[in-house]
C-alpha cells in the first residue's frame, strides 16, 4: 500500500513547502484494518489524535463501528456541538464553568455530552451548574488503568481513583449530586494503548515491556470489573464503558464489559505506531519540505521540519525522514526551528528545490503546525482541507 517518493513529488511540485498531508487512500486502508481488529466493537474517536473536522465527519460515515467523539478540551467539545457532532466524551476533566455551562445548556437541548470526572470537586462544580438549570447532568468517571509493580509505575498518572475503595468512596458520594447522573466509566490503559514493544529506541527494554504489559491487562480487567460491578449494585445501569487506545484495541476488547474503545492514533499511523507487533498501519499523514541547499555532498538541508512530539523526551519524538528512503538526521541538530540538515545514503538524484517527506512521531499534533491537509487520492491532490487550527481553532 505504500507509496513511492514519485508519487508525491510529483503531486507537490509548485505548492508552497512546506506542507502537511493525508493520504486518502491509506487512510481508509487504515479504517479498514481498524474496523477488522475492532470485530464489530464499537469505536469512538479521539478528536485530540485527528484535529481535522474532514476527517472525523469522513470516519464517522465510514462505518456504522465509529460512533462518538471523545474530545480533549471543553471549547472544542462545544465548537463541535455547534458544528453538527453529537455524542461526545470528554476524555478528561474540566472545571472552566462557562464550559460546563454550554454542556449544561446542550443536555437541556437533548445532546449527549458527558463530562469527565474523578473528584468529588468535579461534582461540586458541574452539580451547582445543573441544578441552576434545572437538569440532569450525566457524567462519567475516570478510573487509574496504571499498574504498579516493584520499583516501577507502569502506566500514566491520570486519576486519583486507583483502587476500589477510593471507588467506592466516589461513588458513595454520588447520593448528594442529585443533579448528575453516572452514566459511564472510562479507563485508558495507556501503557498498553500506547506503547509498542518493538521500539528500536527501546532495544531489551522492549522484552520488559511485553512482560508488564501482560501482567497489567490481566490486573486491569479484574480493578474494571469490580468497579462496573460495584456501581452497577449500586443502581447504575452503566451504558458507556469505555477503555483503551490503537494499541490495545484487542485486549480491551477482549473484556466483556467494555462498550466501545477510543481510537485516534492508528487512522493517521504516526512513527510512534509502527513499533507494535500485533497490527501495522499505514502512513497516512506527512509532511513535506523543501531542499534548500546542499552543506556537503550527501547532505541536503531543507526548509522547516523541527515539528517535535510531546511526552517524555527521546529520540523517538522526532519526526521520521520518510522518503525518499536514505535519509537520517544529524544527532547535534535534530530537527530545526527553522532548517533541518540531513544527511543522505539514498538512490535518488536531488537537487535544490526538490521535496523531501517525513512523518511526525504522533498523530494529531502536526495539525497545529499546518493550517490545511493536503488530501491526496488515486494519484491527484483531490481537496485542501482546514485543520482545526486551520480554522483558527488552537485549543491547547
Ligand atoms: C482518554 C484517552 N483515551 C484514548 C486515547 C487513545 O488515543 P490514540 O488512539 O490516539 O492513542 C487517549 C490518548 O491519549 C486518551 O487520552
Amino acid at each position: 500500500m505504500e507509496k513511492s517518493y514519485q508519487y508525491y513529488n510529483q503531486l507537490f511540485k509548485g505548492l508552497e513547502l512546506p506542507l502537511a498531508f493525508l493520504d486518502l487512500d491509506l487512510l481508509n486502508n487504515n479504517i479498514k484494518e481498524i474496523t477488522k481488529r475492532a470485530n464489530h466493537g464499537t469505536i469512538r474517536i479521539a478528536s485530540k489524535s485527528i484535529r481535522c473536522r474532514y476527517v472525523l465527519k469522513h470516519i464517522l460515515e465510514s462505518n456504522p463501528i465509529f460512533k462518538g467523539i471523545m474530545t480533549f478540551m471543553p471549547n472544542e467539545a462545544i465548537w463541535l456541538l455547534e458544528n453538527g457532532f453529537d455524542d461526545l466524551l470528554m476524555g478528561y476533566p474540566t472545571v472552566n464553568k462557562n464550559a460546563l455551562d454550554a454542556f449544561c445548556k446542550a443536555t437541556k437541548k437533548g445532546k449527549r455530552i458527558i463530562p469527565m470526572v474523578d473528584d468529588i470537586e468535579h461534582l461540586e462544580i458541574i452539580q451547582s451548574i445543573a441544578k441552576k438549570q434545572k437538569i440532569i447532568q450525566p457524567i462519567c468517571i475516570d478510573i487509574d488503568m496504571s499498574s504498579d509493580f516493584p520499583g516501577i509505575h507502569f502506566g500514566v498518572y491520570r486519576s486519583p481513583i486507583n483502587n476500589i475503595n477510593k471507588f467506592k468512596y466516589l461513588i458513595d458520594q454520588l447520593k448528594n449530586y442529585p443533579n448528575l447522573h453516572l452514566e459511564g466509566l472510562m479507563g485508558y490503559e495507556a501503557q498498553i494503548a500506547g506503547i509498542g514493544t518493538n521500539d528500536p529506541y527501546m532495544g531489551f527494554k522492549n522484552y520488559a515491556v511485553k512482560v508488564m504489559r501482560n501482567l497489567s491487562i490481566i490486573e486491569l480487567a479484574k480493578r474494571r470489573k469490580e468497579c462496573i460491578e460495584y456501581a452497577r449494585k449500586k443502581g447504575f445501569a452503566l451504558p458507556l464503558i469505555n477503555g483503551g487506545g490503537t494499541g490495545s484495541i484487542e485486549s480491551t476488547l477482549a473484556e466483556n464489559y467494555i462498550t466501545e474503545v477510543t481510537v485516534g492514533s492508528g487512522f493517521y499511523s504516526p512513527s510512534l505506531f509502527d513499533y507494535y507487533e500485533n497490527f501495522k498501519h499505514q502512513p497516512a499523514v506527512g509532511f513535506a519540505c523543501e531542499i534548500i541547499r546542499k552543506p556537503k555532498k550527501n547532505m541536503f538541508t531543507v526548509m522547516g521540519g523541527g515539528y517535535i512530539a510531546s511526552g517524555g523526551i527521546g529520540l523517538s519524538k522526532q519526526p521520521t525522514p520518510f522518503l525518499p528512503k536514505g535519509f537520517s538526521l544529524i544527532q547535534n541538530e535534530g530537527c530545526g526551528e527553522v532548517q533541518t540538515p540531513i544527511t543522505y545514503n539514498g538512490k535518488e538524484k536531488l537537487s535544490i528545490g526538490d521535496t523531501i517527506l517525513f512523518r511526525h512521531a504522533k498523530a494529531g499534533e502536526l495539525c497545529e503546525r499546518f493550517n490545511t491537509l493536503h488530501i491526496v487520492s488515486d494519484g491527484k491532490i483531490v481537496e485542501t482541507t482546514t485543520t482545526f487550527r486551520g480554522e483558527g481553532k488552537c485549543f491547547v
